[in-house]
C-alpha cells in the first residue's frame, strides 16, 4: 500500500453533491414514515459522516445506535468474513429500523446484519441505505432499499470511508486507480 503522501486521489464525488443527495434521501424517508419513530442503527466506522448528515435532516423522532463490523482489514478488497466487533443493541421489536452504511460492495455486511436483526428481532420495518453502491462487485443476493450513488469498481476514500485508516475526515468522495 501507497503512504498517504504518495496517493493520486482523484475527485469522484464533490460535496455538494452528496449534502443534496443526503437531503434527498432523507426526503424519502420523511414521507414514508412521517410522525412514526425511527431507530437508526449506523455502521461505524465508514458511515458515521452519512448518518450525522443524514439524521439532521429528519422530521420523525429519531434514536440513533452504533454498531461496529469489521470485514476489510487493510486491503483493498472484502474478505467476506464479516466480524462483529460491538453489536449491542437495544430492544428493536416493533421498531422501525433504518441501517446506515458507507457503501455496499460484496454484500456480506448487508446481508449480515438483515439476518442478525431479524432473527432477533421482529421490528416493524427494515431499511438498508447505503450511500453508495458499487453494485458490479455483488457476491451476494442483496441490494440497499435506497443508496445515494452507484459506482463502479474503484477503491474510494473520504466522507467517512478509509484508506488505510485515513481520509475519513475528506468533504468529498475521491478514487485511486488500484
Ligand atoms: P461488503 O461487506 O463487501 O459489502 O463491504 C462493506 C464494507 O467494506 C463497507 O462498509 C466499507 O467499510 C468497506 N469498503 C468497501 N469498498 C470500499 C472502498 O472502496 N473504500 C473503502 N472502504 C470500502
Ligand atoms: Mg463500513
Amino acid at each position: 500500500m501507497k503512504t498517504l503522501d504518495k496517493l493520486d486521489i482523484k475527485m469522484l464525488i464533490d460535496s455538494r453533491s452528496i449534502h443534496s443527495k443526503i437531503r434527498e434521501l432523507a426526503e424519502v424517508i420523511n414521507e414514508e414514515y412521517k410522525n412514526e419513530e425511527v431507530y437508526v442503527i449506523s455502521v461505524l466506522k465508514g458511515a458515521v459522516m452519512f448518518t450525522v448528515d443524514f439524521i439532521k435532516e429528519l422530521k420523525m423522532p429519531v434514536q440513533l445506535e452504533f454498531i461496529r463490523l469489521s470485514s476489510y482489514g487493510s486491503g483493498f478488497t472484502s474478505n467476506g468474513k464479516v466480524r462483529a466487533v460491538d453489536i449491542s443493541l437495544p430492544d428493536l421489536n416493533g421498531k422501525n429500523v433504518l441501517v446506515m452504511e458507507d457503501i455496499i460492495d460484496t454484500g456480506h455486511t448487508a446481508q449480515f446484519l438483515s439476518n442478525f436483526i431479524k432473527s432477533n428481532f421482529k421490528v416493524k420495518s427494515y431499511k438498508f441505505i447505503s450511500l453508495l453502491d458499487k453494485r458490479c462487485r455483488r457476491e451476494v443476493d442483496i441490494n440497499p432499499d435506497l443508496y445515494g450513488f452507484e459506482i463502479d469498481d474503484k477503491f474510494v476514500m473520504g466522507y467517512g470511508l478509509d484508506y488505510d485508516g485515513y481520509c475519513r475526515n475528506y468533504d468529498y468522495i475521491g478514487y485511486i486507480e488500484t
